[in-house]
């Protein structure tokens, strides 16, 4: 099997055809880099050319990573003007127990990032998963508000003035659980304190980094089919509903998990958000963008490579047409590290591969979705 590294020597080579439009269909190929590292990295890289439109580029940060591997902060520092913790500031990570703090990663993240002059955003004050073992049997309907609030105080006080924006809440619309609102009845935050939880959540928010955009994250809702739409309407609906009551909140966060396989587009849906978010004078953030390619048929990378990348293209094409959207984030930079390839649970089609949903390869060399995220940011409106 051809490694990323020969792939790219050939791409390299065959550049002078690809150039001539209409050689290659898709013409993905026709966007491999010119040979050696100026291509991808200085006025080549993501965060350059996305500062160029005035958008933010930047992915999700495993913490063990950047704590032992130098290739993954050369590349985090090369390319990216943003960066989002992956786990370290989820609960089960951050709360050893219902007394102490560890903030020895999201330290080490914030620190990285102030030391490369890049931005970083929170994630996540509240969320139904990522809970720590002991929450179950501490944490009851008595004293849920205040654990709530002394975690979003002693947490987002911690990084007062050094976050771009927190996810606040994540993921509190679950349609399944029927309510009219969609809300995720099933949430333990809901359990407890009920809807009012994530007013509670934001508003504490404010007051604990009053420069921090606000921000409702939330997955599912890209795409143009009825299940994700009634899932979309839910978010939205939410969303006027804070405004309406005075609620602060600053941003929607589109999680963005997307499949390379896919009967249905993401043209209507996209607009539709980022149009909902426009209307209530909220900012758009990308937040966790892959493309899940366990669905695709040929076993060849290079083709696998460029189904991704196009979807990249096309994705991106619909969501930076206007300048409401400020920041693009992928969850996770290599394919190295992925939460598609973590056990097979996502890799039911093909559990005998590895997928390969980000724009660098487990080598850190640059893929095909590289290129579609770079044209794509270059493309984009300046705003
Ligand atoms: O670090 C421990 C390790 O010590 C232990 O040996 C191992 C065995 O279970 O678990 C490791 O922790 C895992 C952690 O990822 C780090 O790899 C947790 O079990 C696992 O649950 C956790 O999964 C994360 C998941 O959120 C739940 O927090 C994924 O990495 C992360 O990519 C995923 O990210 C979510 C976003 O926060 C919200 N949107 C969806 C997205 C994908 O699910």
């Amino acid at each position: 099997m051809m490694t990323r590294r020969e792939w790219m020597r050939q791409a390299a080579a065959v550049t002078a055809v690809a150039a001539t439009p209409g050689l290659l269909s898709g013409g993905c190929l026709a966007q491999a880099p010119a040979s050696g590292d100026q291509a991808i990295t200085g006025t080549g890289s993501l965060k350059a050319h996305a500062a160029a439109r005035g958008l933010l580029t930047g992915c999700a940060v495993n913490a063990n990573l950047l704590r032992e591997d130098e290739g993954f902060r050369k590349l985090l520092a090369d390319q990216y003007n943003i960066l989002v913790p992956e786990n370290c500031l989820k609960w089960n990570m951050l709360r050893p127990t219902d007394d102490t703090y560890n903030f020895a990663d999201p330290d080490s993240l914030v620190a990285f990032a102030e030391a490369h002059g890049m931005k970083v955003r929170g994630h996540n004050f509240v969320w139904h998963e990522a809970l720590p073992g002991w929450f179950t049997g501490t944490v009851n309907k008595d004293n849920a508000r205040k654990f709530l609030v002394d975690h979003i105080h002693t947490v987002g006080g911690r990084y007062r003035g050094k976050i771009h924006s927190w996810d606040v809440v994540n993921e509190a619309i679950w349609i399944p659980d029927g309510r009219p609102d969609g809300l995720r009845s099933s949430s333990p935050w809901f359990q407890m304190l009920g809807p009012g939880y994530i007013d509670i959540a934001f508003r504490t928010a404010r007051v604990a980094d009053p420069t921090a955009l606000l921000t409702y994250n939330d997955y599912s809702i890209e795409y143009d089919n009825d299940e994700e739409g009634k899932k979309r309407a839910a978010v939205l609906a939410l969303l006027r509903r804070m405004k309406g009551d005075k609620v602060p909140l600053d941003a929607l966060g589109i999680q963005s998990h997307l499949h390379a396989v896919s009967k249905d587009g993401f043209s209507r849906g996209v607009r539709e958000l980022i149009d909902g978010a426009k209307e209530l004078g909220l900012q758009v953030f990308l937040t966790e963008l892959d493309v899940n390619d366990d669905a695709v048929a040929t076993a060849d990378m290079a083709e696998r490579d460029n189904i991704v990348a196009a979807v990249y293209r096309s994705y991106l094409a619909t969501a930076l047409e206007g300048p409401e959207v400020k920041a693009v984030l992928t969850w996770g930079a290599s394919d190295k590290n992925t939460w598609l390839n973590h056990g097979t649970k996502f890799r039911k089609q093909h559990p005998e591969r590895l997928q390969r949903p980000l724009p660098f390869d487990p080598d850190y060399a640059p893929a095909p979705a590289f290129f579609a995220l770079r044209a794509s940011l270059d493309k984009a409106m300046k705003r």
